[in-house]
C-alpha cells in the first residue's frame, strides 16, 4: 500500500510482519559453500510492500524461499533470524510451518506453473487452499473461487478450464487469485511479471495491488524493474552479491544520497519523459562469482565510485542516512549526497 505510511504503522504497531535480521544462506555446492545470502537485516511493517531489486543471480530468490523456510536440498539457512509476526520461522517445523506457508504466507513465483498443477482446472486450482485451510464454509467456496476469478478480470468461463488451455497471462492471474484466496497476511512475490510480455503486464500488476490493498497483505515483491517498484513500493532494499546495500523508503532510494551501485541501476531505467534528463551509467565487467566474492566492497570491482584500496580491504560500514534510510558504503553521506541527481528535469 503506497500511502508513505510506513511511520504511521509503526507508530501503531510495534512488530513487524517481517523481520530479518543477519540472515545467511549457504548452498552446498560440488565445488564448495556458496554464501548465496550473507548479512542480509530488513524489516517489513504490516500492510506495506517493500521492493527487492538487483542483477540476476544476486540472491533474491534464495532469500524469499528461505523466508518460506523451502531452501533447495542442498542449501541451509547457516546464520541469522527470519521472524514473522515476531515468532523464528526458522525453528519452526513440520505441520506448524505448512500451515502457515499455505494460509499466512504465500508465494507467487516468475513462473505460474511453479504453483498450478497441470491436471487441476482453475476451479481446482483456486479453492484448495480454502479447502485445506478452512478459511471460508464448505458451501461457500464456489462463489469465493468466482469472485477471485473476476477480481483478477478471468471470470466463471474460466473454472473448468486446464493451464494448457491458458496464455502466460492467465496462468500467473490463476496463480495469483489462488495465492490470494486464504488472505495472507505476507505475499512473496518472486519478479511475477518478468515471463510476461509487457502488453500483459498491466492485467497482472492491477489485480495484484488490487488483492494487496484490499486485503492489507504485507509485501516483499522482487524485481529488476525499478519503475514498477517506484510505482507501489513504500520501501525498497538493493541487493549485490548475496548483501543489502542500500535500504530506504522510495522516495529516498530515488534521490542521493545513493549506493553507487543503486545509482548505477537507476541511470538504467527508462524514462518516457522527454523533459527528463537521465544520466547514464555503464558497469564495467560481470558480476563476479559468489564462489569467491571479492574482498571488502563486494561491489568494488565494478564500482564508478570506488574510493581505492580501502574498498578493496575493509568491508564498508552502514551508514544512517535517516532513521528508515541506510548506505553501506566507505563513501560518507555529506559526500553522497553531493552526487548529481540521475535523472533531472532539463531546463525549458
Ligand atoms: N540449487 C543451487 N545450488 C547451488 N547454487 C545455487 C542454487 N540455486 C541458486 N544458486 C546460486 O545462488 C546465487 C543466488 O541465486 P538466486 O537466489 O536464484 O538469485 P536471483 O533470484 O537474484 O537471480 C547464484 O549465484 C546462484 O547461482
Ligand atoms: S565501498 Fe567503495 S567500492 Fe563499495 S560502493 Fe562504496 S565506493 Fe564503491
Ligand atoms: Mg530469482
Amino acid at each position: 500500500m503506497k500511502s508513505g505510511g510506513i511511520r504511521n504503522v509503526q507508530k501503531s504497531t510495534p512488530t513487524p510482519v517481517l523481520e530479518v535480521e543477519n540472515l545467511e544462506v549457504t548452498y552446498f555446492t560440488r565445488l564448495g559453500p556458496v554464501k548465496a545470502v550473507r548479512d542480509v537485516s530488513f524489516e517489513i511493517w504490516p500492510g506495506d510492500a517493500m521492493g527487492l531489486v538487483g542483477e540476476s543471480g544476486c540472491g533474491k530468490s534464495t532469500l524469499a524461499f528461505a523466508i518460506m523456510n523451502h531452501v533447495a536440498r542442498n542449501a541451509a539457512v547457516t546464520g541469522g533470524r527470519i521472524l514473522f509476526r515476531g515468532d523464528d520461522m526458522v525453528q519452526k517445523s513440520g505441520r506448524q510451518l505448512d500451515r502457515i506457508r499455505g494460509n499466512q504466507i504465500a508465494m507467487v513465483y516468475q513462473d505460474p506453473m511453479a504453483a498450478l498443477n497441470p491436471r487441476r482446472t482453475v476451479g481446482e486450482a483456486i479453492a484448495r487452499p480454502l479447502q485445506l485451510f478452512g478459511t471460508v464454509p464448505g458451501t461457500e467456496i464456489q462463489n469465493v473461487v468466482v469472485r477471485l476469478l473476476e477480481a483478477v478480470r478471468l471470470g466463471e468461463g474460466y473454472l473448468d478450464r486446464l493451464p494448457r488451455q491458458l496464455s502466460g497471462g492467465e496462468k500467473q492471474r490463476v496463480a495469483l487469485a489462488r495465492a490470494f484466496a486464504g488472505r495472507p497476511t505476507l505475499a512473496l512475490c518472486d519478479e511475477p511479471l518478468s515471463s510476461l510480455d509487457v502488453s500483459v503486464q498491466a492485467a497482472v500488476i492491477n489485480p495484484l495491488l488490487e488483492f494487496q490493498q484490499r486485503f492489507e497483505t504485507t509485501m516483499l515483491f522482487i524485481s529488476h524493474d525499478l519503475s514498477v517498484v517506484y510505482q507501489f513500493c513504500d520501501s525498497v532494499a538493493v541487493m549485490y552479491l548475496g548483501r543489502i546495500c542500500e535500504v530506504g523508503s522510495t522516495e529516498a532510494l530515488f534521490a542521493p544520497p545513493y549506493h553507487p551501485y543503486t545509482e548505477a541501476l537507476l541511470s538504467a531505467v527508462p524514462v518516457p519523459d522527454p523533459s527528463v534528463e537521465r544520466t547514464d551509467i555503464r558497469l564495467a565487467g560481470a558480476v563476479p562469482s559468489a564462489l569467491d566474492p571479492p574482498s571488502g566492497c563486494r561491489f568494488h570491482t565494478r564500482c564508478p565510485r570506488k574510493l581505492g584500496p580501502v574498498c578493496e580491504r575493509e568491508s564498508p560500514p552502514w551508514r544512517q542516512v535517516t532513521k528508515e534510510h541506510r548506505i553501506c558504503c566507505h563513501i560518507d553521506t555529506e559526500a553522497l549526497r553531493a552526487v548529481k541527481p540521475v535523472f533531472e528535469r532539463k531546463e525549458p
